[in-house]
């Protein structure tokens, strides 16, 4: 029970990683907040929790806005005991197009979530964790802000690329207070999110891993839960890779 008597925010968390990671958050002690816009997925999420034997409060939260954000955060402590050890940025959306076809509107709109999200939610939880003297914060980017991508828009890779540097930043900025800050690249992984994505781009992908499959939900929550616990307290700043080999250097 690496984390009991903590409590952590999760964000995304209505399907894909987001549940896996508040499932595994909470199998090791932790009593998680758990954020989506999808409030129906969010409580599901925290049903399986439940049946899993801990505990998950659900609750509406949409990341590109602060009001919103803050009550997330207001519900966590008044929830679970005035403190919040644990953030994982999660949430993200995707829009697979050229760039030509990008709109301004799609591009505000991929940024509003999958960068400026993270940003608002440090922003609230930080003050809380500085108090505490310590605090873990881990994002979720994604491979393709390191090669590129496969076939997400240029938003979204973008987008990735602001989670790497932010988390590089926050890294330089917050050790001084104790609070580490790491994140994970996944590699591609047969979510919701990539329903979209051809069959061919995905054969292509599981060629080129050279572990030979996509990466699985249970993956991603693993890597998250090793940075958010004790067993990482020197690594900060950094971004795994959790993608099979996909890209390796
Ligand atoms: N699946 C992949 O192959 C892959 C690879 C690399 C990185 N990622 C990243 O991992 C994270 C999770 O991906 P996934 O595959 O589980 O995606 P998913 O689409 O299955 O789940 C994303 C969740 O985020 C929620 N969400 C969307 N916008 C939100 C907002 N504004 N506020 C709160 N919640 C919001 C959705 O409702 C959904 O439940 C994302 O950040 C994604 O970019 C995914």
């Amino acid at each position: 029970m690496e984390f009991a008597g903590q409590t952590a925010i999760v964000t995304g968390v209505a399907r894909g990683f987001g549940r896996a990671i508040v499932r595994r958050l909470a199998r090791g002690g932790a009593r998680v907040v758990a954020g989506d816009t999808n409030l129906p997925g969010a409580e599901e999420t925290a049903a399986l929790v439940k049946k899993d034997g801990g505990e998950a409060t659900p609750c509406h939260v949409d990341i590109s806005s602060a009001k919103s954000v803050q009550s997330m955060v207001d519900l966590a402590l008044s929830t679970y005991g005035n403190r919040v050890d644990i953030l994982v940025n999660n949430a993200g959306i995707q829009i697979l197009e050229s760039i030509e076809e990008t709109s301004e509107e799609h591009w505000d709109r991929v940024i509003g979530v999958n960068m400026k999200g993270p940003f608002l939610t440090c922003r609230a939880v930080i003050p809380i964790m500085k108090k505490q003297g310590r605090g873990h914060i881990v994002n979720i980017a994604s491979v393709g802000a390191r090669n590129g991508g496969t076939f997400a828009g240029v938003h979204y890779i973008a987008s990735k690329g602001g989670v790497l540097a932010m988390t590089k930043k926050l890294g330089k900025e917050l050790g001084q207070y104790g609070i580490v800050v790491n994140g994970v690249n996944p590699g591609p992984s047969l979510t919701d999110m990539m329903a979209d994505w051809p069959r061919a781009i995905v054969d292509g992908v599981v060629k080129n891993t050279p572990l030979g499959r996509m990466a699985e939900p249970e993956d991603i929550a693993d890597a998250v839960a090793f940075l958010a616990s004790d067993a990482a307290r020197f690594v900060h700043g950094e971004t795994i890779e959790v993608n099979g080999g996909l890209v390796c250097d």
